[in-house]
């Protein structure tokens, strides 16, 4: 039966969400990876993604100054890095290397895409938007990459853990 909960109930009930990486480049061009919940594709046509960022984030300055991002499914074996992107601000140290994620250069965007990832999607920022204490960076995808042969990628349990999952082995209803 349906009953008043609170948000943070609320929050881990309606999860598991998909868990990704947004890769930006700060003011040196070095690369830093953010993990991140609060993404969605915002228009089919043109294929627009917006994500949400606090803005003490160290990704939220790297938005800043480079104006594009990589937004990547890291893989099942990829899930302890991808944590650690997470959970550990990339600012002062090399985040991907602590993490043990591989890079490798984009088609379009100064970002790279993370190795061994499913699906990596190039992004330009268009517009931003304040939302209560998170930013919106609504962009623009430009490139899109994928490995069929690496279908099963991360989501999160409420914000406290990490599982994995691939359309390929869930059970459709009906
Ligand atoms: C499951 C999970 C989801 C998260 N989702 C977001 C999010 O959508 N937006 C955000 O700003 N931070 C989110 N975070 C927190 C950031 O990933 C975390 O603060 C990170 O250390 C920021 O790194 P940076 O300072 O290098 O940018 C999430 C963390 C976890 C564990």
């Amino acid at each position: 039966m349906l009953k008043e909960i609170t948000w943070q109930e609320a929050i881990k009930l309606a999860s598991p969400y998909p868990y990704v990486l947004a890769v930006t480049t700060d003011k040196e061009r070095r690369p830093n990876a953010i993990g991140l919940g609060w993404w969605t594709y915002v228009s089919w046509e043109p294929p627009m993604i917006a994500i949400a960022v606090g803005p003490e984030r160290y990704s939220h300055e790297c938005l800043e100054h480079c104006g594009e991002f990589v937004l990547c499914f890291p893989a099942e074996d990829q899930w302890k890095g991808a944590w650690h992107c997470g959970t550990v601000s990339g600012r002062g140290r090399d985040k991907l290397a602590e993490a043990g994620l591989r890079t490798i250069p984009a088609k379009v965007v100064k970002p790279p895409l993370i190795e061994g990832a499913t699906v990596c999607y190039e992004c330009r920022v268009r517009e931003r938007v304040k939302a209560g204490d998170h930013e919106l960076f609504i962009a623009d995808v430009v490139a899109i990459h994928g490995d069929p042969e690496r279908p099963k990628h991360l989501y999160s349990i409420g914000y406290e853990k990490l599982t994995a999952l691939s359309h390929a082995e869930v059970e459709p209803l009906g």
